[in-house]
């Protein structure tokens, strides 16, 4: 298969880990040789309950037995996508009510753009330097890596971007501004947490200007830090929270959620203001209510923040300077990007997952599955620190 893999299948860059996947249980992937790993990245981030859920492997095949595709997406009454919305809105503080459902995250941000110049009547997008929130179009336009967008230019218009926890570039933020949009806890810059009631004060200067305030979730999202969403942690609440990767369970999504009135103006004048044809899919939707729903009804939140502990007791050696980040979103960052990928691929050889992160090549990724047990953290961080030993 390897030949075929690089021969057929279009590569992201030329040195892939290429690893021929046989199948995948609770925290463990099996190759093709019957080896298991344990997986410390979880489909980076996106395989919130592991591998295999049963509750979501049973909602899925329970779907599977009705109906797949029917419509495009809107036009009839499906119950998973109904439920998946509602249950969403019921965890999420008012006016978050209304959620749009599409198939991926990229493209929850593209209608997040959408939705907030359409609301304001305003063109200019504001964003963080070093953030990443999707690589079409829109999204990419939201990136202030000019190697990584100039080979794709020209992009959308009137994006600016702003240094992410300054006060000071807050002034910004105008009366011309649609939208502002961050990630809750910046990811691919290496999991930096907002400081000093940062996103707070971001909220406040939308309201001042008529701006919308829009979270990027679809990382730390979905219980992921120890709360359903990021920004319970960080005192505030924004205009649109966009969600993705973990509510899927292992499945494509993306959404975003605001309120009645905001979404409103997708659907009319002019109508079809977004559309998708396989957003709010059923088979998808039922496997994120039942992730959605496991998340919610168990302990699986304040599990996550003991496993925080956990991680950050057992992850203590001279060569790592620093953990980042929040619950089960954590980067371990080394002296340099040497180490960091000399760990990185000896734990691979090892039966340990870890992956980079996209902008800071000191980090280590750790987002296991929320459901990873102690014993199954312990022996992971063992691996790494034995590693970083005989370095
Ligand atoms: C914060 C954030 N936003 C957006 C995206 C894009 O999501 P997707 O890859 O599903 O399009 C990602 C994916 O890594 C992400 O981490």
């Amino acid at each position: 298969m390897q030949d075929d893999f690089f021969k057929y299948q279009a590569q992201t860059t030329p040195h892939p880990l290429a690893m021929e996947v046989s199948h995948a249980k609770g925290s463990y992937i099996y190759d093709k040789n019957g080896k298991a790993y344990l997986d410390f990245v979880a489909g980076v981030s996106a395989c919130a309950l592991g591998h295999s859920h049963p509750k979501i492997l049973n909602a899925v095949k329970e779907q599977l037995d009705k109906y797949l595709h029917v419509m495009v997406y809107g036009e009839y009454i499906q119950k998973p996508a109904i439920e998946l919305a509602k249950l969403l809105a019921k965890h999420l503080p008012e006016p978050l009510e209304t959620t749009y459902l599409v198939n991926s995250g990229t493209e929850a941000i593209e209608g997040s753009i959408k939705l907030a110049r359409r609301y304001t009547g305003r063109s200019e997008i504001i964003a963080a330097k070093n953030a990443y929130h999707g690589n079409t179009m829109g999204s990419l336009s939201l990136m202030d890596f000019e190697e990584r967008k100039t080979p794709f230019l020209p992009l959308i218009p009137d994006v600016k971007h702003i240094e992410f926890n300054s006060e000071s570039d807050l002034q910004h933020i105008t009366e011309h501004t649609a939208a502002v949009i961050l990630e809750t806890i910046q990811g691919g810059a290496g999991f930096i947490e907002p400081r000093n009631d940062y996103l707070k004060k971001v909220q406040d200067r939308c309201n001042k200007v008529g701006a919308v305030f829009i979270l990027d979730e679809i990382q730390p999202g979905i219980g992921r830090t120890g709360k359903l969403f990021g920004f319970e942690h960080y005192n505030c609440q924004p205009d649109v929270v966009v969600t993705g990767k973990g509510l899927g369970g292992g499945l494509p999504i993306g959404a975003f959620t605001t309120s009645k009135e905001m979404m409103l103006t997708l659907s009319d004048n002019p109508k079809l203001g977004h559309i998708t044809t396989f957003g709010g899919n059923p088979v998808i939707a039922a496997a994120a209510l039942a992730t959605l729903k496991e998340i919610t009804d168990s302990n699986l939140l304040e599990e996550t923040v003991k496993k925080e502990q956990l991680i950050r007791k057992h992850l203590q050696h001279k060569h790592i300077k620093e953990i980042r980040g929040k619950g089960l979103m954590l980067a371990a960052i080394l002296e340099n990007s040497e180490i960091t990928n000399e760990v990185i691929l000896r734990a691979q050889d090892q039966g340990l997952i870890l992956f980079w992160l996209l902008f800071e090549p000191k980090a280590i990724r750790i987002t296991p599955p929320l459901t990873i047990s102690n014993e199954e953290i312990i022996k992971g961080c063992k691996v790494i620190t034995s590693i970083l030993d005989s370095l």
